[in-house]
């Protein structure tokens, strides 16, 4: 798919990963669709770097814990712009805690946003993508999702989900729709950790160094405009941490 002139949603695109996802395909002319929920001052300072650059760029809220504001969300940016053809889920909840301190609320609220939601929002858009004849989902995993981490047990479980829902959603929506998931290493550390904890991580890396928000960008670039021919993978980015 050429993403110049096309439309696409990129949620949690107000900051850090999802943003630079949103700029990257701004950048290739596609219209972007921010979402955000608490970071609406850096989504609109993106759109406006968007449109700075002639693109054109919206910024969207909505509680994604919430189906109905997600299936809104979708309406809003056919709304906006006419018609979507990308559907990026970035956004999601990274809660830390051992297993004893998991509450019911940390896991209902992990499977709304990391689960739920990009479901809802994918099925939404991947019926509009249908009608139109083509479109693409992306879903951002992690590699939590095959190597589950002991702090954050709810999420490395509905990172699994995930990719098991990529694989059901591009035989659901075959053969108009590509749906695909990126599987990310660390690109960019969670602002609670330390020094001392990120040069412990980079050591089990065979590349000794973490990646970039970039690295996620480039891969849903590909996976749009040069990788038609994939559905239901995932493109696993982590420096080797998996096989290392
Ligand atoms: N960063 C990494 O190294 C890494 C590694 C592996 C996988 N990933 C995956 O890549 C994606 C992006 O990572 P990231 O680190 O950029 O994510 P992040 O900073 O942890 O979160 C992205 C956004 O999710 C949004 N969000 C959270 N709860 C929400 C809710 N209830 N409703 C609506 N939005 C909500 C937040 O938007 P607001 O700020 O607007 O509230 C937040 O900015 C995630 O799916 C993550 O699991 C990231």
């Amino acid at each position: 798919m050429v993403l110049q002139d096309k439309v696409a949603l990129v949620t949690g695109a107000g900051r850090r990963v999802g943003r630079t996802i949103a700029l990257a395909l701004a950048e290739r002319g596609a219209a972007v669709a921010l979402h955000c929920r608490n970071s609406r001052a850096q989504a609109e300072s993106a759109a406006a770097e968007i449109a700075a650059r002639g693109g054109r760029a919206r910024v969207l809220t909505a509680d994604l814990e919430s189906i109905a504001a997600a299936e809104g969300l979708i309406a809003d940016t056919i709304g906006a712009f006419g018609r979507i053809d990308v559907l990026v889920n970035s956004a999601a909840v990274f809660t830390r805690g051992a297993i004893d301190g998991i509450s019911e609320r940390d896991w209902d609220e992990t499977f709304a946003v990391n689960l739920k939601a990009p479901f809802f929002l994918a099925r939404a858009a991947g019926a509009a993508m249908r009608r139109q004849g083509a479109g693409k989902i992306i879903n951002l995993s992690d590699i939590a999702a095959r190597r589950p981490f002991l702090n954050y047990i709810p999420y490395s479980i509905a990172k699994a989900g995930l990719e098991a829902m990529t694989i059901a959603l591009a035989r659901a929506l075959a053969p108009e729709v590509q749906v695909n998931a990126i599987a990310l290493g660390i690109v960019a550390p969670p602002e609670d950790f330390d020094r001392a904890e990120l040069e412990r991580l980079v050591r089990r890396i065979p590349v000794r160094r973490i990646g970039a928000p970039e690295d996620a960008a480039r891969a849903a670039v590909f996976l749009c405009e040069a990788a038609d021919f994939a559905t239901g993978a995932t493109l696993t980015l982590d420096g080797g941490r998996l096989i290392g």
